[in-house]
C-alpha cells in the first residue's frame, strides 16, 4: 500500500478547494435539480458535477484508492480495505439551492476502515479545516486545540432533514435543554461544517439522529485530532458504511449531551403499559 506523504494530502486539498469553487461560481438552474426521496430533499446537476470532478482528481492522485460518492450509491456494508475516500460534493445542497451561501465540500480518506485524513471546504468564507491522523488538524493553517468547554459556556449545534422524522420528539426535546443549558442553539444546514466548527471551538456540541458517511467522513479526523469527541448517540463509534447518529463535541459537552438525549429518549417513548 502506498505510504500516504504531505504531498498526496495537499493535492487533495487542491482538488476539494477547486469543487468548493465550482460550487461557489454555480448559478443554480431551477430545471437542473432533482428531487430525491422525501420532503425537502434535492441533488442538483452540480452535486454531480463536483462528484465527476472529485473523482477524477482523486484517482488521479491515488490510483488504487476506491471512490464512494453520496450521489454513486455504491456504499454498501463491506468496506474495502486499504485507501477509501468518502466524499460529499456538496454538503448542504438545500442551503446551496436557496442561495444560503453556507455549505461545504467534505472529503475523508480511510484507510483499512479508519479514517486518516479529512478535507472540509466552505467557499463562502474561504475556510479549509483539514487534518491527517497523529498530524494534528488546521483550520487555515492554525493548527485546531479544542478547550475542554462545558455547554454552559457555549454554542450547541443540531441537525434535523424534513424528510426523516424518526426521533424527531427526542431530538426536539434535547434541543428544548440544550436551549436552557448552552449560551445559544443554531442549526446550519450543513453537517460537515458544523463538525468542523465544533473541532474549531466555534461551538462545543453537534448533534443530529441521521448522518450519512459522507456527512462525517471528513470531519472524524478533524475533531479528533483537536481533541474533541464524536460517537453514535450511544457512545459506539460512527459507523463508515452505514448512517449513525452522531454527538460531537468538547469532552464535556459530549458527555452533557449524551445524558441529555438519554433522558429525552426516556421521555418520549411511550411506556408501552
Ligand atoms: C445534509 C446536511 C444537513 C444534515 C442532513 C444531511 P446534504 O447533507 O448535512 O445539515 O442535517 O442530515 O443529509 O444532503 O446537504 O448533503
Ligand atoms: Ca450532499
Amino acid at each position: 500500500m502506498t505510504d500516504l506523504t504531505e504531498g498526496i494530502l495537499l493535492a487533495m486539498e487542491e482538488a476539494v478547494r477547486t469543487a468548493g469553487r465550482m460550487m461557489k461560481q454555480a448559478h443554480v438552474e431551477k430545471d437542473g435539480i432533482e428531487k430525491k426521496e422525501g420532503r425537502s430533499n434535492f441533488v442538483t446537476e452540480y452535486d454531480r458535477r463536483n462528484q465527476v470532478y472529485l473523482e477524477e482528481a482523486f484517482s488521479g492522485i491515488l490510483p488504487e484508492a476506491v471512490f464512494m460518492g453520496e450521489e454513486n450509491d455504491r456504499f454498501d456494508a463491506h468496506l474495502p480495505m486499504g485507501y477509501v475516500f468518502i466524499v460529499d460534493p456538496i454538503d448542504g445542497t438545500t442551503n446551496f439551492l436557496f442561495d444560503m451561501s453556507l455549505s461545504c465540500v467534505s472529503a475523508g480518506l480511510l484507510k483499512d476502515g479508519k479514517p486518516e485524513a479529512g478535507f472540509v471546504y466552505n467557499p463562502y468564507t474561504d475556510d479549509m479545516f483539514r487534518a491527517w491522523r497523529g498530524h494534528g488538524a488546521f483550520r487555515n493553517g492554525r493548527r485546531l486545540k479544542a478547550e475542554d468547554v462545558p455547554l454552559e459556556e457555549g454554542l450547541a449545534l443540531f441537525g434535523c432533514v424534513a424528510y426523516n422524522r424518526e426521533h424527531i420528539d427526542a431530538l426536539f426535546l434535547c434541543v428544548w435543554e440544550l436551549f436552557e443549558k448552552a449560551l445559544g442553539i443554531r442549526s446550519l444546514g450543513t453537517a460537515a461544517v458544523a463538525l468542523s466548527l465544533v473541532a474549531a471551538g466555534a461551538a462545543v456540541v453537534y448533534t443530529e439522529y441521521v448522518l450519512k458517511p459522507w456527512d462525517y467522513a471528513a470531519s472524524v479526523v478533524i475533531l479528533e485530532e483537536a481533541g474533541c469527541r464524536i460517537t453514535q448517540m450511544d457512545g459506539s463509534p460512527v459507523s463508515m458504511s452505514c448512517p449513525s447518529s452522531v454527538i460531537a463535541g468538547t469532552p464535556k459537552a459530549w458527555a452533557q449531551t449524551r445524558e441529555i438525549i438519554r433522558q429525552a429518549e426516556k421521555a418520549s417513548t411511550p411506556s408501552g403499559c
